[in-house]
């Protein structure tokens, strides 16, 4: 078992415009109680350490990473320590200001920005963003593209699109419009995962995917069509590059055959909590317990042991 983690995946911040009703960072957000993490924390505690140690990558997740008041502190400590960074955004807020800097700053290819973007429909946002307006955002997605040629920035743009119901008839026209109109350089696609507070100890109760035989059908078509489409084109990546994982998730998830790959990342919440996966329990804390002495931990070790088993997701298998 490896148990080095190559990438740290941190959540910068809580706040977030949206209200997803699927957002698993949801149980993460303990405002009243916890303190968030401050950018001296972060670059100290957790950046510099982290290269010691060897980790190459960064993703830079939340909440909504444009509304982190750290945010541009954060990726130039970043860069500057040598990372390769992935930046996770829904582009809502519209935020110019900060992404016009940034391509400029991530101009390599080394460096991705990973938009959210589940529908070119107006009405199926609504229902998977909570708010928010669907033709807002696909003007930012359209603005992020041509800012990114008139810049000449050679970050990465790639797209995720969370698939569920309510966008699993438009998912092939959606991933046209990134690929094939907008010349994104990947589009993954997610399935929705509504686990929590996954432990050793507590893995069930789990709302295990409540979806009627429809829904389950729905989903299982809109699978098969995006890893057909992905056979011949390489820049379409399913998370878990897996058909049979991906219907096995849908009908009976302890009987995926991939193994868990979430020990990659070192993840960090909001607060300064590790987490052993983003569906995962609080482990122990930043301000407490540096990162070196956490991969060496007690709560770490049982939890990368039993990740090895555990065969709940496909979130994290690819
Ligand atoms: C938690 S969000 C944070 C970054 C930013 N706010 C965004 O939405 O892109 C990171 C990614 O997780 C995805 N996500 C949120 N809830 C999910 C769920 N229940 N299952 C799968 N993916 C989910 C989002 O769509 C997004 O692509
Ligand atoms: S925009 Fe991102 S962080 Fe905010 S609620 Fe949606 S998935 Fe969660
Ligand atoms: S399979 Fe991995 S990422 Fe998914 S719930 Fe289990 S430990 Fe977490």
């Amino acid at each position: 078992m490896h148990l080095t983690p190559t990438s740290i995946y941190l959540e910068i911040t809580d706040l977030c415009a949206s209200r997803c009703p699927m957002c698993y960072t949801a149980g993460h957000r303990i405002r009243g109680t916890q303190v968030p993490l401050e950018l001296q924390e972060t670059v100290q505690m957790l950046l510099a350490p982290g290269r010691e140690l060897g980790l190459q990558g960064l993703t830079i997740s939340g909440g909504e990473p444009l509304l982190a008041p750290g945010l541009m502190e954060t990726v130039r400590a970043a860069l500057d320590l040598g990372y390769s960074i992935n930046l996770l955004t829904s582009l809502f807020p519209h935020s110019p200001k900060k992404l016009e800097p940034l391509l400029s700053l991530m101009d390599s290819p080394r460096h991705q920005i990973v938009v959210s973007y589940d529908s070119l429909k107006p009405v199926e946002v609504k229902r998977v963003r909570g708010r928010g307006s669907g033709e807002l955002v696909t003007a930012s997605i359209r603005w992020l593209v041509k800012k990114r040629a008139e810049l000449g920035s050679q970050v990465r743009l790639s797209s995720n699109t969370v698939l569920q119901p309510a966008n699993a008839g438009s998912l092939l026209n959606t991933l046209s419009f990134l690929l094939d109109e907008l010349g994104f350089d990947q589009a993954m696609v997610q399935q929705r995962h509504d686990y929590t507070k996954i432990s050793p100890d507590v893995i069930l109760p789990q709302p295990a995917p409540l979806r009627s035989p429809a829904e389950i059908q729905l989903l299982s078509q809109a699978a098969r069509q995006v890893f057909s489409l992905a056979e011949t084109d390489p820049r379409l990546a399913p998370v878990c590059d897996n058909l049979e994982d991906w219907l096995r998730f849908l009908n009976n998830p302890p009987t995926i055959q991939k193994t868990c790959q979430a020990l990659s990342h070192a993840f960090i919440d909001a607060f300064g909590n590790y987490r052993g996966c983003i569906h995962g329990v609080v482990l122990g804390s930043l301000r407490r317990t540096p990162l070196a002495e956490y991969l060496n931990s007690e709560p770490y070790l049982v939890f990368a042991r039993f990740s090895q088993g555990c065969h709940l997701c496909t979130h994290s298998c690819s």
